[in-house]
Order: structure tokens, then sequence, then C-alpha cells
């Protein structure tokens, strides 16, 4: 099965053509094209992403997108170019009422544009933020309603747990790897989550963040520290400053020295309170009171800086191993699968790809799929294919919290 997958549940506009073949037992994925608009320079003005803007900007770019996606890539087209008529017009008109520049740029690379050879339209229901759910939901039934190609809502966090599948089927020999049950820790900018996989499509969330999610406190403790947007990998990159630093204490220059002297704790929220739930905001808060403290005693040198970011990877790191490792054994899980923006963080995929042993299978994406992208949409939508039957235009509501 031939799918498109669009991805705008946040601030990627992503699309991606993918073939899938086999059964749920033994499912394949291979790769046809990409495209992905990143907006972070646009919201780096900002320190953060504001949903209208988001939304602006994936209507601004979905349709050169999908071009440059049809031009790129492999595929075939069945039939020439539609001239729409003036009630399809009419349709789509009404359909992007909110997107009115998105229907201008639609209208016009839809009447030069063959219609391609693809048998379902996957896209992204949610969670995320609503407005930018919007643009891809809208368009994608534009598209099913010009083209009459079915199209399947999906979840975005399923997105990320079955991300690990395209890595899978390149290295086709541990393709029967993965069994059940499992377990997913999806760390993202929007979620903290441990879910327990009992097979493809039944999940059971066992816990979740009370508060802020892990990328969200990466995020905002970069922020306090004077770190750009997204202040994760830059956290990430002092950290890794201090991790790599093997050189002898003669070697280490004043400034290094006078960093060690300061006490930088910070605390393992939730560690120990026996179930799966997270807070990271206290995380965050007691950052945040230790750097007012080293700004106001003049402390605050770059050496701090980067204490305090090892230390604040450190904790959150200790606390997410924690909670898996208790999942991992409660639930006899055979599989561990790692999902969501913060995987890309070096320390923490180097961690929990020390947990494989023989009775557990740790699978961790490809940097690529580990942040939001279009190609683990049409993997889950796959895998959704063989449970529910897509439709032609369907009715489809962005949902902003929506469960797996
Ligand atoms: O999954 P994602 O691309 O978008 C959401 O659905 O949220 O995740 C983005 C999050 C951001 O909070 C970003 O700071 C974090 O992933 N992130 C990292 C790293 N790279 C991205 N966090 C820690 N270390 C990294 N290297
Ligand atoms: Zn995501």
């Amino acid at each position: 099965m031939r799918i498109l997958a669009i991805e705008t549940s946040c601030d990627e506009t992503a699309l991606a053509i993918i073939d899938g073949t086999g059964d749920l037992s033994s499912p394949n994925f291979k790769v046809i094209g990409t495209a992905l608009y990143s907006q972070i320079e646009t919201h780096k003005q900002y320190g953060g992403v504001f949903p209208a803007v988001a939304k602006r900007e994936h209507a601004k770019k979905i349709v050169p997108l999908l071009d440059s996606l049809f031009k790129n890539s492999p595929i075939s087209f069945s039939e020439n170019n539609k001239e729409l008529t003036n009630s399809e017009k009419n349709i789509l008109k009404n359909l992007l009422s909110r997107e009115p520049d998105l229907y201008e740029t639609l209208i016009n690379f839809i009447e030069t544009s063959k219609k391609p050879d693809i048998d379902m339209i996957a896209v992204t229901m949610g969670p995320g933020l609503e407005p930018a759910l919007w643009v891809g939901i809208n368009f994608a039934k534009a598209l099913s309603i010009i083209w009459g190609i079915p199209v399947m809502p999906t979840n975005h966090m399923e997105g990320h747990i079955v991300s690990v599948l395209k890595q899978v089927e390149d290295l086709d020999k541990n393709k029967t790897d993965i069994s059940f049950p499992g377990i997913a820790l999806l760390i993202s900018g929007g979620h903290t989550e441990i879910v327990l996989i009992k097979n493809w499509g039944e999940y059971q969330i066992l816990g979740a963040t009370k508060d802020d999610a892990v990328g969200e406190a990466f995020d905002k403790t970069a922020r306090l520290l004077g770190l750009p947007y997204p202040g994760g990998p830059e956290i990430s990159r002092l950290a890794d400053i201090i991790r790599q630093n093997n050189i002898t204490q003669s070697q280490k220059t004043m400034a290094e020295i006078e960093a060690e002297k300061i006490e930088i704790k910070l605390p393992r929220p939730m560690m120990n309170s026996g179930d799966y739930s997270f807070s990271f905001s206290g995380l965050k808060t007691a950052a945040l009171y230790l750097i007012k403290k080293l700004e106001q005693e003049k402390k605050l040198t770059q050496e701090v800086k980067s204490r305090i970011a090892f230390e604040f990877e450190t904790a959150a790191t200790e606390v997410l191993l924690s909670k898996t490792k208790k999942a991992i054994s409660e639930h006899g899980a055979k599989t561990l699968i790692l999902g969501g923006g913060v995987t890309a963080n070096k320390y923490i995929r180097d961690i929990f790809s020390k947990l494989a042993n023989d009775n557990l299978k740790v699978f961790v994406p490809e940097r690529e799929l580990s942040t939001d992208n279009a190609v683990m949409i049409a993997i889950a939508s796959y895998l959704k294919s063989f449970i529910v039957k897509p439709e032609i235009n369907p009715e489809i509501i962005a949902s902003g919290n929506l469960k797996l």
C-alpha cells in the first residue's frame, strides 16, 4: 500500500510517501520520499512556538512541499491534470475558509499536477496544537476530495512509538525482534509518557507527566541559562562538555576549578513515587532558584552554566530511567522503544541503549525520526488500516489532547 502522510501537529511541516507491505506480525516499510520544512528559525524570534504562527507557516509551506515531494520522488501518476469545476472549487473554498492562501496555492497546484498513484492519505489528528493540526487535516481532506483517495486520521504519539519500524526494516535481519509486551518511553516537547504496548494498535498509558513535559523542561531551563530555542540540544551540548572532560586536575583552568567548588545539585522529582507519573516543572523551578542565587552571587560563569546543564540532564535522565526500568520489570517487557524529540539527546540514547540484554531488545529511532516527521505517521496509519477502514473526505476533528 502506497501512503502519502501529512504531519503538522507542531512546528514541522512534514510530508512522506512510503510503501507498507506485510501483515501486523511482520510489517515492512520502504520510504519513497520525504519533504520537511522546519519552522524553528521563525519560532526562535519568539522563544517558543505560538500556535497561530505555526498555523500560518504550515499553510504557506505545505503546497510547495508537496510539489517538491512529487518532483523528487520516484512515483507514478495515473491521470492527467485536473480542471476543477466551479462546484469542486466551492467545496474546497468552504473547507479551506480559514486558510485562504492555502486555497489559492492548492488550486494552482492541482490544475498543473497529475493524480499520483497513492492508495491512502494519512494525517495527524492529534495530539498537538489545534490550529496547526487543522491545516494538515483540511489539506488531507481537500486532496481526498480532488483525487478520490481515502484518508486515515492518525495519532501523533502512535507515530513516535512505531517510528522504530522504519529502522527495523532497514536492518532487515532484526525484523522479528520486536516482541510484545513492550514498553515505550515517549519523551518530547509536549509529552512524557510510559506506555505498555500489548500489540501494534493496543496501547495502555501507564503514566505521564503531571505538569511540564521533559523536553519543555529542557527548553525552559535552557532559556534561564540564556541559551537559544530550542534549548534541549543546547543543554545537551553544554552537558557533554562536562561529560567528556577527562583532563587532569592540573590541566584545568582557574574558572573550571572555581566552578567545581560550587555545589550544584538538583532534585529528582517523583523518582521514588512508586508509580509512573512524572513532574518536570519542579526540576525546572529548582534550576530557576539555583540560577538566580548564583547570578546574585555573581558566580554564574560559562563553566558553572555547563555544570548546571550537566546536572539537569543527569537528573532528568535518572528519573526517566528509573521509571522505565520499573515498567519493564513489572510487565515482563521483551522490547523497549524510545520515541519523541528528546531521544535525539545523545546521553539519553546511550544510557537507554545499555539496557539491552538477552531478554530485552531496545529500539531507539534514527535521529531524523526522533523528532516530528511524516514517515512515522505513514507507518502508524498502515498499522491502523488493519483495524479501521480509511474513508474519502471523512469527518476529522483536530484533537489537541488526543490519547493513545
Ligand atoms: O518530538 P518533538 O520534535 O516535538 C514535540 O512533539 O514536542 O520534540 C521536541 C523537543 C524539544 O523540547 C527539544 O528541545 C527536545 O525535543 N530535544 C532535545 C534534544 N533535541 C531535541 N532535548 C534534549 N536533548 C536533545 N539533544
Ligand atoms: Zn512529536
